[in-house]
């Protein structure tokens, strides 16, 4: 059986277990008689799409009717997830497909009517579906994205916020481990120019070629967590302002660990500290990555360290820091 065959099978069996009485006993006379060997055969599969087409039929109606119940939210979830993942539409029986369509009915209200947001387990489908196609193409998206010529690994919605904070804060210092070709660094210098305000200091391993110039910039080339590079930038925070720190070096979770640890009490009440890329080893992207930032973080939160996530930061959907605007609160 194909991943694709199997995630539609899981669908449908959840929606078909978790509705109606008549579909769920139908499906266990169905199951019956698979033990038997005598599920491959297309009559029996017919009647098992049937079975399913009816029960999201009573979805769909239920749906419309703001029916659900968390086993109906559930069964919904799942079917969604089936959907999105496993595009073209032949791939589930139409019933499923309409269900999954008239669940985005909400979304599709014509201009100036109030418009009422899918319920928050469908959302959060649509959310990480999104996010993973956006991640996983990444030679048209955040592989391909430019600052005034010079190439960010960042995903536009999370630079919207970079602003946001910069005009919010008006900080005295932005640091930013991990500079690339310095995109990101020039944005932040050039945002800081237009509110009169503040410098940014980034460092990398590895000094870009053409690092882009600014008066408000400087660049540091060395290790992140090297203590004499920290005690630099710590020299270059002035006295009492506010401090704005993104990590977005190395991803592992030991390094962020570190550099949570070096650079988290530079973070004065009120500031903010980004914990890049929190959206790897399955959150929601790049399964396969391994312990990275969201780990590191949350590690360094069960410490109590005084912040807070800033949920606020995540409300465009697509942010490649899940839960990793942290707010030092105390
Ligand atoms: C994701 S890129 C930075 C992207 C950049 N901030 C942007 O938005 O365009 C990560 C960078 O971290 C650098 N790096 C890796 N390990 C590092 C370390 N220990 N200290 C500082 N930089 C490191 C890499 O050389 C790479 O350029």
């Amino acid at each position: 059986m194909t991943s694709k065959d199997n995630l539609v099978a899981r669908a449908r069996t959840a929606v078909v277990r978790r509705l109606d009485p008549v579909a769920a006993r139908r499906t266990a006379t169905l199951a019956e008689r698979r033990t038997n060997g005598i599920e491959a055969t297309p009559e029996v599969a017919t009647a098992l799409d049937a079975t399913a087409a009816l029960a999201v039929r009573d979805l769909a109606q239920r749906i419309r009717s703001g029916d659900l119940d968390v086993h109906h939210q559930a069964a919904l979830a799942q079917l969604v997830e089936a959907y999105l993942s496993e595009h073209p539409a032949e791939s589930l029986p139409h019933g499923v497909a309409q269900a999954v369509a008239s669940s985005f009915e909400g979304l599709w209200q014509p201009v100036g009517e109030p418009v009422n947001e899918p319920p928050p387990f469908i959302r959060d489908v649509i959310r990480d579906q999104f996010h993973r196609l956006y991640y996983h193409v990444s030679k048209r998206t955040w592989k391909d994205t430019w600052y005034r010529g010079v190439r960010t690994y960042k995903c536009p919605t999370d630079m919207w916020i970079y602003m946001e904070l910069i005009d919010q804060l008006e900080p005295g210092l932005v640091i930013e481990t991990g500079t690339y070709r310095g995109g990101s660094a020039l944005y932040i210098a050039d945002r800081l120019e237009t509110i009169g305000a503040g410098n940014v200091v980034t460092v990398d391993v590895n000094e870009p070629p053409n690092p882009p110039q600014h008066p408000r910039l400087t660049y540091f080339t060395g290790s992140s967590t090297d203590p004499t590079i920290v005690e630099k930038i710590a020299a270059m925070i002035p006295e009492g302002s506010p401090v704005l720190v993104i990590l977005d070096s190395d991803h592992s979770r030991d390094h962020v660990a570190a550099e949570l640890e070096a650079y988290a009490p530079l973070v004065p009440v009120g500031s903010y500290l980004i914990v890049e890329d929190t959206n790897v080893n399955g959150h929601p992207a790049a399964p396969d990555f391994g312990p990275g930032p969201m780990e590191a973080m949350w590690d360094f939160m069960a410490t109590d360290p005084g912040f807070e996530v800033d949920a606020r930061c995540e409300r465009y959907f697509l942010t490649q820091n899940p839960s990793g605007y942290l707010k030092r609160v105390r």
